[in-house]
């Protein structure tokens, strides 16, 4: 093959993917990785070895293809998620990106709207695109709130067919009420999705929207095993809404696009939920630690029921990476002026990036 190398410019792209950026947050081997909202606990050595058993059966079978309808999980994931769900009213995709892009698929696509209260999760917009439908974005308070009058109101104006709500919401990790959900789901004619990623990291007595799916055949409830689980290499996420509902994302879908082997790690990792979710509770109490630090350093930070905090007060965000970076420590610069992102991490990641970020406050 010769040396010529086309530019995108001279490919055949779709008119509306031209001048698109891809999601790019870096992936630098820093030794404190506090930028993409992993748990940065690695899964416990007892669950490792019982889900490496789990997958060794399962690839003595990978000469067939797997379970298309990933039964075992769906059944699975209905017993870890309660409310009264069955398995027909679950679906899963290799990552919570996936399932989010088999709703785009379904339900957007060319000529259609998806809406979110800006800013959130910047993938929406992304696979939103990827479909060919267009990214609508609604207005939140300045302290990233949204009351239910307020949404209801903005969700009537745009008239999208689809609304993305975010629970909590990445990058502000603000918390949600369900009376919002209520009231967009109201306003809303088409499909209103809530990602709860970060559910498990909320007070334990928050209310999931699980509790207002019965009798609203519209919603549905995403999740990731990416965060709370631990499990964000091995890309699992799901979610729950009514049957009919799943039979729609079943027409967009890949055949067999879980593979054998991540249905047999994902059973095996929710048959360990207590142990693999035992790690909820540190990080919690780091992130409240990292808030209560960036006060006392002179930094805003916002409210979070996540496992991350988005904090202001910062005069050049650009230069405050930048100086973190030269100490070892990726955060996230999430476009908002004044603002970075942080990820709680375990203990120690934690100290390194509050006694980093001291040092700069002092320093530099
Ligand atoms: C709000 C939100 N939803 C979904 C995802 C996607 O997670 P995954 O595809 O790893 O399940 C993320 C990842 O950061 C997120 O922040």
């Amino acid at each position: 093959m010769g040396s010529v190398t086309a530019s995108l410019g001279d490919l055949p792209l779709r008119d509306d993917l031209r001048g698109l950026t891809p999601y790019g947050a870096p992936q630098a081997p820093l030794p404190v990785a506090l930028n993409v909202n992993e748990n940065t606990h690695p899964v416990p050595d007892e669950v490792a070895s019982d889900i490496l058993d789990d997958i060794a059966v399962a690839l003595r079978e990978v000469n067939r293809y797997p379970d298309r309808e990933f039964t075992s999980l769906r059944e699975a994931f209905a017993d870890y998620l309660g409310h009264g769900l069955e398995p027909g009213q679950i679906w899963a995709g290799n990552g919570s990106n996936e399932v989010l892009q088999h709703i785009m698929q379904a339900f957007g696509g060319p000529g259609r709207t998806v809406f979110g209260f800006a800013p959130t999760y910047s993938m929406y917009p992304l696979i939103a695109q990827g479909t060919g439908a267009q990214w609508v974005a609604g207005q939140r308070e300045a302290d990233y709130t949204i009351t239910a009058e307020e949404a209801a109101a903005q969700v009537e104006q745009a008239d999208p067919d689809i609304v993305m709500l975010c629970s909590p919401n990445n990058p502000t990790g603000t918390p949600l009420r369900l009376d919002v959900v209520e009231a967009v789901y109201e306003a809303a004619r088409g499909i209103v999705v809530v990602d709860e990623a970060y559910q498990e990291f909320a007070p334990r007595d928050a209310s999931s929207a699980l509790t207002l799916l019965d009798g609203r055949p519209r919603l549905a409830v995403s999740r990731t095993m990416s965060k709370a689980f631990a499990f964000a290499g091995a890309r699992v996420g799901y979610l729950a809404a009514d049957p009919a509902f799943i039979d729609a994302l079943r027409l967009v879908r890949l055949p067999y696009h879980l593979s054998a082997l991540t249905q047999a790690a994902a059973v095996a990792a929710l048959r360990n939920a207590d142990t693999m979710l035992g790690m909820v509770d540190e990080i919690v109490e780091q992130r409240d630690r990292i808030t209560a630090t960036l006060e006392a350093l002179g930094y805003q930070p916002h409210e979070s029921w996540s496992n991350f905090v988005l904090f202001g007060g910062v005069a050049d965000p650009r230069a405050t990476f930048e100086a973190l970076y030269a100490r070892g420590v990726l955060i996230r610069d999430v476009g908002i002026p004044h603002h970075l992102r942080v990820t709680a991490g375990t203990e120690a990641e934690t100290t390194a990036f509050l006694d980093a970020l001291a040092s700069i406050d002092s320093g530099a």
